[in-house]
């Protein structure tokens, strides 16, 4: 159910930004939930139909999605970087009014989708203060050097054969229905079995540790305050004197 509020919300974000794209003199500040009441009445439950259909067929959408609302609404902070210590990520991110706490709530995404292996590659090297020896050897082994798959960010939803062979005590968690948004991340984290390097550094920082703790312990209360953060996110504004643009890579700005 959280996951249908969350990608909603994605999705209002997303006709806001097709519909910014469209109306260039119009302001980030006039799009709101609720902005089409008059126009189209209803069309936030016509979209959210869509998506739980999109969902049904493909859970992946889900995530990618997610991301999307990200990436559209996170602009000129440069992309945040995989590779980054806690403390640049948190400086992004006060850029953009975000908390520590907010923070540590979104990265909780993160216990759904993919990444390629290129994005942690350093990880596959890193020590075992840093991450647990047993998935260093499984994503080791499904990252052989010159190739980039893509793996799952939680180890929960990875094939159970591939499981079962590097962390035979894990089997019991794996899922057969993947890409469940839920606190798990903060489990994964606290036991070093996350993808990302910055991932990882939530836990060298006391505050960042402490909310990794708060949310593990309470799954609830995640849901909650990442709906939350989520629909703030999807309300920045684009920055000041800013027309924004469509890019086809999200990472390359377009050259005209
Ligand atoms: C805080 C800093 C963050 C960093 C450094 C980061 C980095 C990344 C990277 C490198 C990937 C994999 C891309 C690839 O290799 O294909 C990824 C995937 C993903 N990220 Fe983040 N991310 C961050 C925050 C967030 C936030 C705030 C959200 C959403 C609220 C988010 C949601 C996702 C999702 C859902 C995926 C999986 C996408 C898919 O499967 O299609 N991330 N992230
Ligand atoms: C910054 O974030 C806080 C807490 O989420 C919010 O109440 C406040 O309105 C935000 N300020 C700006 C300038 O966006
Ligand atoms: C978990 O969070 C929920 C939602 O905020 C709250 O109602 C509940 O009391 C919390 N549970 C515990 C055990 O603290």
């Amino acid at each position: 159910m959280r996951l249908s509020a969350a990608v909603f919300c994605a999705l209002v974000a997303v006709q806001a930004a097709v519909l910014l794209a469209a109306v260039s003199s119009a302001q980030a500040g006039e799009l709101e939930v609720g902005y089409y009441s008059k126009k189209c009445r209803g069309v936030e439950n016509i979209v959210k139909w869509h998506v739980s259909r999109a969902l049904k067929a493909n859970r992946r959408t889900g995530a990618a999605l997610i991301r999307l609302l990200f990436h559209d609404c996170f602009v000129r902070a440069e992309l945040p970087d995989s590779t980054h210590d806690v403390e640049k990520l948190i400086e992004t991110f006060a850029k953009k009014n975000f908390t520590v706490e907010e923070l540590v709530i979104l990265t909780g995404a993160h216990s759904i989708g993919k990444t390629h292996c290129s994005s942690f590659r350093g990880r596959l090297s890193e020590p075992s203060s840093q991450i647990t020896p047993a998935y260093r050897d499984l994503l080791n082994y499904k990252c052989p050097q010159g190739s980039n798959p893509v793996v799952d960010n939680n180890v929960r939803d990875e094939d159970y054969n591939v499981v079962a062979r590097f962390m035979p005590g894990f089997t019991s968690r794996v899922r057969k229905i993947p890409d469940f948004l839920d606190n798990s991340f903060y489990h994964n984290t606290l036991a070093k079995i996350v993808t990302f390097h910055f991932d990882w550094t939530l836990l060298t920082h006391k505050e960042a540790l402490g909310h990794v703790h708060e949310y593990a312990d309470n799954g609830t209360l995640w849901d909650e305050d990442f709906a939350d953060s989520l629909l703030k996110l999807s309300k920045l504004p684009m920055p000041a004197g800013s027309k924004g643009q469509i890019r086809k890579k999200c990472n390359v700005i377009k050259l005209y």
